[in-house]
């Protein structure tokens, strides 16, 4: 029995049904918000749903003003723009609405509150605290964003830094599937294929634990049972719910084990530009396969997650590899590094870039040379 130690981490509250967000104003009002700001990126904004929310928080007497000046992933300079908003307009609460990069700012704003701090000082491992009161509403079902104490952002060196610190985590998350239902095919497709390499990665990550496993093992069988029918059948419900629940499990899991190679290898092709979900997506059977040597136990156990019937045991860590390799090629995301537009002459630099996450490799069950991590990158060509 291995022993273990664990903080628990974990938004305040978590809200999940569809209409939950219908309970915003009270719940902001709960927590003793008198004035929000509601930020969300440009986007969502031209489709109206955080201005429903908005009005919405208003209708109830705390007034509420949207800030959609927010695009891609974040900068130190779209960071600081907004927290500059939250300090000239008074105001003494942040609701985030939207995908990871919302979430990330939203939760960076409500860290810097009102003092006078900018988001460069902030880096590192519990840098700050957090005065200002937090509400987070996903409405894609990726990144787990709303579930974690990491926010990350580019800093000026266009480098990607993380801020990690409970005061992160929100005071309530509202988890509802309803505001899902209109994600296009391919953004359904490349953030539940994040959602599913944070499950399956912390699943495999040599700092897991059993809590971590049972967040890890209950998000992979919502995701891999649901993520084909959301995507083909958009407007379903139930598929939308398992999604969300899935991205939140995600969240928590990956806040206890950690993320692993995949993620180390993507976030160079995200500085390349290729969306986080589909760098993941095309990363992560490429990944499993090279780890398999090293978890071919783990990956085997996971194959019930998968729905595959478990009768030839010895087969089981490949089917399971194939399986999301199958998978991948049935969504309608990029699965090759040349169809994201990033050349081979590119691998040494990318293989260089990845090997910095020293964070995340460390959770991976087997170590990284740079020859393996262009090797890998090479299969994915
Ligand atoms: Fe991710």
């Amino acid at each position: 029995v291995e022993p273990f130690e664990l903080r628990i981490q974990s938004p305040g509250r978590i809200l999940f049904g569809a209409g939950v967000s219908g309970r915003l104003a009270t719940v902001v009002g709960e927590l003793g918000g008198r004035k929000a700001l509601l930020l969300t990126d440009q986007g969502l904004s031209r489709t109206g749903l955080p201005q429903g929310l908005c009005v919405g928080v208003a209708a109830a007497g705390i007034p509420c003003e949207l800030y959609d000046q927010l695009a891609g992933e974040p900068d130190e300079a779209t960071v600081d723009r907004a927290s500059e908003r939250f300090r000239a307009g008074r105001f003494d609460f942040v609701i985030g609405v939207g995908g990871g990069s919302a979430l990330d700012t939203a939760k960076a704003v409500a860290a810097l509150g009102t003092g006078g701090s900018v988001l460069a000082e902030t880096y590192g491992k519990n840098t700050i605290t957090r005065e200002v009161g937090l509400v987070l509403v996903p409405t894609t079902a990726g990144t787990g964003s709303e579930a974690t104490p990491n926010a990350l952002f580019i800093d000026a060196h266009r480098t990607k830094q993380a801020v990690i610190s409970p005061h992160l985590l929100p005071d309530v998350a509202v988890l509802d599937p309803s505001l899902t239902l209109n994600l296009p095919p391919r953004i359904t497709a490349a953030t539940g294929m994040d959602a599913l390499a944070h499950c399956v990665e912390s699943w495999l990550s040599v700092n897991g634990n059993a809590l971590s496993e049972a967040y890890a093992y209950e998000g992979v069988r919502l995701v891999a049972g649901s993520l084909e029918t959301a995507v083909a059948n958009g407007a379903n419900l139930e598929a939308r719910g398992n999604m969300l629940l899935g991205s939140l499990l995600g969240g928590l899991a990956l806040t206890i084990a950690g993320t692993t190679a995949v993620h180390a290898l993507s976030y160079p092709l995200g500085k390349r530009g290729v969306p986080h979900g589909v760098a993941n997506g095309l990363l992560l059977p490429r990944v499993l396969e090279f780890n398999r040597p090293a978890s071919e136990e783990r990956l085997a156990a996971l194959a019930p997650a998968f729905g595959l019937p478990v009768a030839d045991r010895a087969a089981l860590g490949e089917a399971v590899v194939r399986r999301i390799q199958e998978l991948l090629v049935r969504l309608p995301v990029s699965k090759t590094l040349g169809e994201v537009g990033v050349e081979a002459r590119e691998i040494p630099a990318m293989a260089a870039e990845s090997l910095l996450n020293e964070r995340l490799l460390r959770n991976n069950p087997r170590s990284l040379s740079q020859e393996e991590a262009e090797g890998i990158y090479r299969r994915c060509l």
